[in-house]
């Protein structure tokens, strides 16, 4: 994983490790599952993308700790209910059984639907340096990037869509929500945070679009070319479930030019930011080349 990746994803799991309960409340054992969903794997590219834009921006890092632990509670919920037997039926996440495995299909069930919940607590919940009014417009953008316009609306299509053949166009659509809403949303929480004006979320939300874009599309060569112990999760699940995806459907060099576009386009909206967008641009050079 790319150093700066690293360097993020150890204060991501800190904050996680901050936030999450003790697996000591009445109920003890679903705090136990939620820790288990969370902590200890993932690359944590959305809480990054929190650091590395809010950080650009001038944000005090202390204050992304928040934004960034609960978009990666969102995600490992997602994660968590996305491997439902209801859903995708997957055994391994993370290189660990998947969280109903271990902790039956209520447990995560209810796991998933608690971490969503803590998620927004802590953003609710922030420090008079953030602001209340930042923290209002994070909830707002965390909640609209999870619900039927977001996260959950693209996991309705991507169920509906089993068995079927959809043209590029309800593909892009399928991946700008399932994935591309929590990756655009990771970009503007840090922005937000940082107090950013309008002309530089537009920007940065250019960026986040494209990114999120190619990260699902490369979800999908994986699925495709690569096995289960370098992925930590099952590897040719999509084509076996008959899932269409950028590799079901078009085949893995059509998929990858796509990838090799939005990375150019994901540099290109960086270049119109007066700021020092290193970082970020090397964060879009793994999404685009990531093998796991
Ligand atoms: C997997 O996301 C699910 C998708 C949205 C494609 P990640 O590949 O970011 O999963 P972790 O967090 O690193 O495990
Ligand atoms: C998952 O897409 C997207 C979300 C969890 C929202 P996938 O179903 O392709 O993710 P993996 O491959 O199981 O990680
Ligand atoms: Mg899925
Ligand atoms: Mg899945
Ligand atoms: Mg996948």
């Amino acid at each position: 994983m790319s150093q700066v990746l690293e360097h993020w994803a150890a204060r991501a799991e800190a904050a996680l490790e901050r936030f999450l309960p003790l697996a000591d409340g009445p109920a003890a054992r679903l705090e136990e599952a939620m820790r288990y969903a969370c902590l200890g794997g993932g690359k944590r590219l959305r809480a990054a993308l929190v650091y590395a834009s809010g950080d650009m921006l001038g944000a005090p890092l202390d204050d992304l700790d928040r934004p960034a632990a609960a978009i990666e509670m969102i995600h490992a919920y997602s994660l968590v209910h996305d491997d439902l037997p209801a859903m995708d039926d997957d055994d391994l996440r993370r290189g660990k059984p998947t969280c109903h495995k271990v902790y039956g299909e209520a447990g995560a069930i209810l796991a998933g639907d608690a971490l969503q919940s803590l998620a927004f607590e802590i953003l609710a919940s922030a420090p008079p340096s953030t602001g209340a009014e930042a923290a209002l417009a994070m909830v707002r953008t965390l909640a609209e990037a999870s619900g039927a316009r977001g996260m959950a609306g693209g996991q309705a299509l991507d169920l509906e869509a089993v068995g079927a053949r959809l043209d590029v166009d309800a593909l892009a659509t399928m991946h700008g929500l399932k994935t591309g809403a929590l990756i655009r949303a990771a970009v503007r929480l840090g922005a937000l945070c940082a107090h950013a004006d309008e002309p530089t979320l537009a920007q940065l939300d250019s960026y986040g679009r494209s990114l999120g874009f190619a990260f699902q599309i490369v979800d999908d060569i994986l699925d495709e070319v690569m096995d289960s112990d370098t992925l930590g999760k099952t590897g040719g699940v999509d084509r076996a479930r008959d899932k269409p995806t950028y590799t079901t459907m078009l085949g893995v060099d059509a998929a990858r030019e796509t990838v090799d576009r939005l990375h150019r386009d994901a540099l290109e909206s960086l270049a119109a930011i007066r700021h020092n967008t290193a970082v970020m641009s090397q964060i879009a050079d793994f999404v685009a080349n990531r093998r796991f």
